[in-house]
């Protein structure tokens, strides 16, 4: 096979998939729409809009795609796995249909999926403006610290959690009254759970047949030691000494197989990456959420660690069999530490000039974020996060020091990054 690929989206995520699409043999050509400052090294960087479906289909009729796979969200929770399943000679899509992505486009929708598999997560209700003050009273029955979800996506802040049961009534309100536009006209109220996260990705062929990827867990908060504001993401590591044997195959069977199997039962076809936030409640996994992609920066590691060659397996995912396709795991750790933008997640500088970002070094690979090339041709800053450290290692350790000393080679005016990624697992790895 000769595939033609086209990639959607510009963030690490989309670089590390890049990376590793372009590692396979069974690649002709890979185009990368609208891609970044890192993603030309492994294919063709295209200006168009992922959400831009007409302009697409037409590249992909041009260019003889065979293969589109959706980094992002968003254009498939508008829909794009839809808008070509009408389509004559349509390429195959790695990525839900519309139906599919809202177990990540609504929470209410995703935990009714959850509900009727008798898959383990918080208990919850849905409220809207009409029923606001049962919601009130149902915040009443509650212990803090309370639990509010938009329904829709609200761009990763549409979580609040809040410590006093008025603030939680009042935010509630807000919330309705449209504090995250349309995605908070249905809120989430949910329990709290306490625990340690994870994320499960699960790669699936819409019939039954699926993968499971190497676990990561990410760094959300912008601050050491879990504080501050929350990120699209500060770091990850993989594996996770927590998610062991026994843990993973209580995931299987309690998650994994319910989810994969209820989604073909009610004829909704999914083929592409499943992600599961996990949290681990006194040994037992729950859900947290679903998500239709890949995590960012989890990928930046997840990649790492799959041995594969990972072509043929999206092929078989999107053509509906995976078959006896074997996902081989590398058993090496794999890090990733996020270099960011000072002032990230708030608001910050952009276009300043990075040094230090040419080669990474021998077990490192430096995935690109938010970065671009101006016009004398030299890279700069584009986003808040700006390029992943990414490293192999016999342990953790290592992968961790590797990952730094590319945090630290980096350089551009602002730059930040957390010093503590994977100091939690660390500490349990080495029975603290
Ligand atoms: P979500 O967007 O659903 O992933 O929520 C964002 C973050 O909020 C999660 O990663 C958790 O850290 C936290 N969170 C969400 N739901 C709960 C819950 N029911 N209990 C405790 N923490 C939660
Ligand atoms: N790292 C979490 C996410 O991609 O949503």
């Amino acid at each position: 096979m000769s595939e033609r690929i086209l990639l959607l989206g510009s963030g690490g995520r989309e670089c590390a998939i890049a990376w590793k699409i372009s590692q396979s043999p069974e690649l002709e050509k890979l185009f990368i729409a609208p891609g970044n400052g890192g993603t030309d090294s492994y294919g063709e960087n295209i200006a168009i809009s992922p959400l831009d479906f007409q302009a697409i289909e037409k590249f992909v009729s041009e260019q003889d795609i065979d293969m589109i796979v959706v980094g992002n969200e968003d254009p498939l929770v508008a829909g794009i796995y839809d808008y070509f399943a009408s389509r004559s000679n349509a390429p195959l899509i790695v990525g839900p249909s519309k139906m599919g992505a809202a177990l990540e486009g609504s929470k209410d929708f995703a935990k009714q999926f959850m509900a009727r598999h008798g898959i383990p997560t918080a208990a919850y209700r849905s409220f809207t403006a009409e029923t606001v003050a049962e919601g009130e009273k149902f915040l009443e029955t509650l212990r803090p610290p309370y639990v509010l979800k938009a329904d829709g996506l609200a761009a990763g802040k549409g979580v609040l959690i809040i410590d006093s049961l008025e603030e939680a009534k009042s935010s509630l309100r807000e919330m309705l009254g449209g504090m995250f536009g349309a995605s908070s006209a249905t809120v989430v109220i949910e329990q709290f759970l306490k625990g340690i996260e994870c994320s499960v990705f699960v790669l699936t062929d819409g019939n039954g047949g699926y993968r499971i990827l190497p676990v990561a867990k990410d760094y959300k908060r912008i601050g050491e030691g879990d504080t501050g504001l929350n990120t699209g993401g500060m770091g990850a590591v993989s594996p996770v000494a927590f998610a062991d044997a026994e843990w993973m195959q209580k995931v299987e069977e309690r998650i994994v197989r319910p989810t994969v199997e209820g989604l073909k039962a009610e004829g909704i076809v999914y083929r592409g990456f499943i992600f599961l936030g996990l949290i681990d409640v006194d040994g037992e996994p729950m859900v947290i959420e679903y998500n239709v992609r890949m995590g960012d920066p989890e990928t930046e590691v997840v990649m790492l660690r799959i041995g594969s060659d990972l072509v043929p397996l999206l092929r078989a995912a999107a053509s509906g069999d995976l078959g006896e396709l074997p996902l081989e795991i590398d058993a090496r750790y794999a890090t990733t530490v996020m270099v960011v933008s000072g002032g990230y997640p708030g608001s910050y500088p952009k276009g300043k000039v990075i040094t230090g970002a040419a080669e990474a070094p021998r077990g490192s690979v430096w995935f690109h974020a938010g970065t671009s090339k101006n016009a004398a041709g030299e890279l700069v800053t584009s986003g808040g996060r700006v390029i992943a450290c990414s490293a192999y290692g016999d342990t953790l350790t290592e992968a961790l020091e590797a990952s730094y000393a590319g945090a630290n080679a980096i350089d551009f005016d602002g730059k930040y990054f957390r010093r503590d990624i994977g100091s939690d697992l660390k500490a349990i790895e080495e029975g603290l």
